[in-house]
């Protein structure tokens, strides 16, 4: 078993003024994968997500990063940002520029990168996210979906090499989703890693190569799609109901390796069987 790019290991978190959010949580990040972390509202999603990259330092336990264990000063986190670039769930707390533009531009100059560079990697985010025509808009002026857009652009421009995104379909329309999915899907193939936390089964499992479902603050289960999935038991205590597209090619007998993963193969084996 390779080390995993990030390993969080028996993490407890209070937040201040005693809610314990999160307990006994262990969870495995291996370099290269795509994980949906699925659990229902309040379970805890949020708070995991704010300690991949460091916002938050937890109560006890501890998150590693390639082994070691992460530091919180300033170095180790500004290294640890580098590398893990966190998309929060509400736009409005990601973006503070006046325009798009300044916005996506703050995480490459931060770097410390050229105007020069810093221009290029902010005209392939905007390009990537399809929003290049709202580069000297004001923030917020814009709708939810395209403030989702200028958000992960933001992130994008640093080019971390593990993607941590918070409910990044919550909010988007159809179209807006089927198009980030396809970002998400060029980066993966570029190499990163990706994480998105979700409570929609459907999305886990047409996208995920992992899935680590969540429920009173901790995972109870992270393995392949298909099996954790499957687990009608674990996902009701979750409050989470199977995914549509697996319930209906089980019922259609079909057999577990040839198990459809999304609406178009789906209507694809259901054409082939008349
Ligand atoms: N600032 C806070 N102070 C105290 N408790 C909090 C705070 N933020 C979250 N919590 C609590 O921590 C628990 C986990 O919340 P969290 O936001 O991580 O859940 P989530 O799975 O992301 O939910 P959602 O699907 O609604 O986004 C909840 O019980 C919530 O009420
Ligand atoms: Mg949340």
């Amino acid at each position: 078993m390779t080390v995993p790019l990030l390993a969080v290991d028996r993490l407890e978190y209070r937040y201040p003024g005693g809610v314990v959010a999160l307990r006994d949580l262990n969870l495995q990040v291996q370099k290269g994968r795509r994980l949906a972390i699925l659990g229902a509202n309040g379970s805890g999603k949020t708070t995991l997500l704010l300690h991949l990259n460091g916002t938050f330092r937890p109560t006890s336990g501890e998150v590693r990063i390639e082994g070691q264990p992460a530091g919180y000063d300033r170095r180790s986190l500004i290294r640890w940002r580098r590398r893990v670039g966190l998309v929060l769930q509400e736009p409005d707390d990601q973006l503070f520029a006046a325009t798009v533009e300044q916005d996506v531009s703050f995480g490459p100059l931060n770097l410390g990168l050229s105007a020069a560079e810093t221009r290029e990697r902010v005209s392939e985010a905007l390009e990537a996210l399809r929003i290049t025509p709202l580069a000297q808009r004001a923030t917020h002026t814009l709708s939810f979906g395209q403030k989702k857009r200028v958000a992960i652009a933001g992130i994008l421009a640093m080019r971390p090499e593990m993607l941590v995104l918070d409910e990044p379909t919550a909010g988007l329309d159809s179209h807006g989703v089927t198009h980030l999915l396809g970002v998400l899907r060029q980066l993966h193939e570029a190499g990163a890693t990706l994480i998105f936390s979700t409570h929609d089964v459907e999305l886990a499992y047409s996208w995920a190569d992992e899935v680590a479902v969540f429920y009173e603050g901790t995972v109870r289960m992270q393995g392949e799609t298909s099996a954790v999935l499957g687990n009608r038991e674990l996902l009701h205590r979750a409050r989470l109901r199977p995914p549509l597209l697996l319930e209906v090619a089980q019922a259609l007998g079909m057999d577990a390796e040839s198990l459809p993963r999304s609406r178009e193969a789906l209507l694809l084996l259901l054409r082939e069987r008349r």
